[in-house]
C-alpha cells in the first residue's frame, strides 16, 4: 500500500470521462488499497481515482460508521428529495461551496472481485455518493454551485448562523 498524490483542480485528470473498469485484477486491488490509505491520511469523506491521476471508474466513500466502501463501476440507480450543504474535495484544498444534492441515492456498484451489490445513502452519505460519482465524469462540485468559500469564510457563516 502507498499514499499517492492527490491532483488539485486544473490538472487535466480531474475533468476527464474515466473508463469503466473491466479487469478485476490485482491491479485494481492495488489502486483501491492505495485509494484508501490516501483517503485516511488525508482525513476525506471519499476519493476518486482521477483524483490520483487513474481514469479508472473506481470511488472510495466514507460511510457513517467511518467504514470505507469500495465502488467499482458505480452507477445511481434512483434518487429522492434534495438537501442543500456545505462540502468540500480534497482536489479543492481549503474551499467549500453550498451544493444542491439528492436527500437519498440508491447505488449499484461492482467489489474488487466484480461482485455487483447495491447501496443505500442518505444526508451526508447520498452527497458523498453523489460528488464522488461526479469525479468520474470530470464534475468537480464548484461547478454546482455559485460561488467557493474559504475556510475562514465558512467559518464566519457557520458561527453566524448559531447565534441567530
Ligand atoms: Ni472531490
Amino acid at each position: 500500500m502507498a499514499i499517492r498524490t492527490i491532483l488539485t483542480q486544473g490538472d487535466p485528470a480531474l475533468s476527464k470521462m474515466c473508463h469503466p473498469v473491466t479487469r478485476f485484477d490485482e491491479k485494481l486491488a492495488n489502486l483501491l488499497d492505495d485509494l484508501k490509505e490516501t483517503l485516511d491520511n488525508a482525513k476525506g469523506m471519499g476519493l476518486a481515482a482521477p483524483q490520483v491521476g487513474i481514469l479508472r471508474r473506481a470511488v472510495i466513500v466514507v460511510l457513517e460508521d467511518n467504514s470505507m466502501l469500495e465502488l467499482v463501476n458505480p452507477e445511481i440507480l434512483a434518487q429522492e428529495g434534495e438537501q442543500a450543504g456545505w462540502e468540500g474535495c480534497l482536489s479543492l484544498p481549503g474551499m467549500w461551496g453550498n451544493v444542491k444534492r439528492p436527500a437519498w441515492v440508491r447505488v449499484r456498484a461492482q467489489n474488487r472481485r466484480g461482485e455487483w451489490f447495491e447501496v443505500e445513502g442518505t444526508d451526508l452519505t447520498a452527497r458523498c455518493f453523489c460528488h464522488e460519482l461526479g469525479h468520474l465524469d470530470g464534475q468537480m462540485y464548484d461547478e454546482l454551485t455559485d460561488r467557493l468559500y474559504t475556510s475562514e469564510e465558512l467559518d464566519e457563516i457557520l458561527s453566524r448562523e448559531e447565534d441567530e
